[in-house]
């Protein structure tokens, strides 16, 4: 039997002093949560992201009468980047909150999927973290052994 530890290296910044880059996609992950359609939980979260072709593509939590059929930001701009531009390699998301497990599940296999890092930018208010790739949010994610 072997013990072993995890260690999750990630930044922690501000808005302030984000490269002019990561500003954007904040920026338009934070307006994007401006349209969001949340009666149900108050909750609006925003997520933006940054395709390989330079387009930046934004989503917002969906919900609806019938619970489980709402989607998470996340999912929502993830799925319609894949959809819309299945060439272009998802580089960096910026998000308005911390990714619920099942966005991690699907952020990672667009992770596989591209077969290069992406770099996830979460806002909690002013503060944001940066963590350079999905694997780091999710620690032995399913079929990541
Ligand atoms: N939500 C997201 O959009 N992303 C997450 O990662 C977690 C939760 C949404 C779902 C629901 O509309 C609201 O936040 C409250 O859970």
């Amino acid at each position: 039997m072997n013990r072993s530890t995890f260690t999750i290296d990630y930044t922690i910044t501000d808005k302030d002093h984000l490269d002019p880059a990561d500003a954007l996609l904040m920026d338009k992950a934070l307006k994007a949560a401006g349209n969001a359609y949340a009666p149900y939980s108050g909750f609006s979260v925003g997520a933006a992201v940054r395709l390989e072709n330079g387009e930046i593509l934004t989503g917002n939590n969906q919900e609806n009468a019938s619970f489980p059929a709402g989607i998470c930001a996340e999912r929502s701009v993830i799925f319609y980047a894949h959809a819309n531009f299945p060439q272009s390699r998802i580089l960096s998301i910026a998000i308005t909150a911390s990714p619920c497990g099942i966005c991690r599940q699907v952020l990672l296999e667009s992770e596989k999927r591209a077969g290069i890092p992406i770099r996830v930018l979460l806002a909690n208010g002013n503060e944001i973290r940066i963590f350079s790739s999905v694997k780091d949010l999710l620690p032995f994610g399913f079929d990541s052994f």
